[in-house]
């Protein structure tokens, strides 16, 4: 089994089709992700299984590989995944998972700004308008900046892990532009679709930063590199207008009156 902990995920599957299978099982994405070159040791280490769980997936794995059962599943040293009661975060990282609430209040409005208003009137635009100067401003500027100017420098930036998330952010950026283009134009049709798509996107996006991604960078931190992100975190912090903190938030809460919207945010 140890020459395949070293091997790319996508090599893998592309030759035991079946590993991909066990993978989804266990919501480990490697089938969706774009890059795909993660090694298999990598992948068990990102997602931080419990130790049982972990020999549980490497047996199956091994089976997927070699169903006559010829590979030797190594013990794992891994002791449990996420502690009772909840992920924890360090200062830093929990900064961030809570910039996250606010643009998940903004996402969960997406539907309901597509579907019930007509983004082609005056009153669409300016409200679909609010919501690209929220998303360009509190989630690109202020919360994906930190994210990319500070926290991912701390980490390989040839990891597949941390690719993947920027790829996010500039695929996220397109969606916007598409979206601004669209409602100058008045394609109402091709905004919201740019819309819906940069919510799917970035709700996934956030999931996996909150659930594997920053669980794991807070594992591999050294107790003087967190205090550092929390200077760095202020520092920038500081030098943002905090004028325009407060007009993303009026823009969310703003959007959160519209008629349903309420409701959505409930079953949201
Ligand atoms: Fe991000
Ligand atoms: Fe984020």
């Amino acid at each position: 089994m140890e020459k395949y902990l070293d091997q790319n995920i996508k090599d893998i599957i592309a030759a035991y089709p079946g590993v991909a299978d066990v993978l989804n099982e266990y919501k480990i994405g490697c089938t969706a992700c774009a890059a795909g070159t993660c090694r298999l040791r990598d992948i068990v280490e990102i997602h931080n299984l419990p130790g049982e769980e972990e020999e549980k997936l490497m047996g199956r794995i091994a089976l997927a590989i070699s169903p006559e059962g010829g590979l030797k599943v190594p013990k794992s040293s891994r002791k449990a995944a996420a502690p009772a009661g909840g992920l924890k975060y360090s200062p830093p990282l929990k900064r961030l998972v809570d910039e996250h609430v606010l643009i998940k209040r903004l996402l969960a409005l997406i539907p309901r700004l597509v579907a019930g208003v007509d983004l082609r009137s005056k009153e669409g635009e300016r409200l679909a308008r609010g919501g690209l100067k929220f998303i360009r401003t509190y989630a690109d500027k202020y919360h994906h900046a930190k994210e990319e100017d500070i926290l991912f420098k701390y980490f390989d930036g040839g990891l597949d892990v941390i690719k993947v998330m920027l790829q996010d952010h500039v695929t996220g950026r397109g969606h916007v532009k598409g979206a601004d283009e669209a409602l100058a134009a008045k394609d109402g049709a091709a905004a919201a679709e740019h819309f819906l798509a940069y919510r799917e996107l970035l709700t996934e996006h956030i999931k996996k930063e909150d659930e594997i991604l920053y669980p794991w960078m807070d594992r591999n931190l050294s107790t003087k590199q967190v205090g550092e992100l929390f200077s760095k975190f202020n520092e920038a912090d500081e030098k943002f207008d905090p004028a325009l903190i407060a007009e993303c938030e009026a823009i969310v809460t703003g959007l959160e009156k519209l008629p349903g919207a309420a409701e959505k945010r409930l079953k949201a």
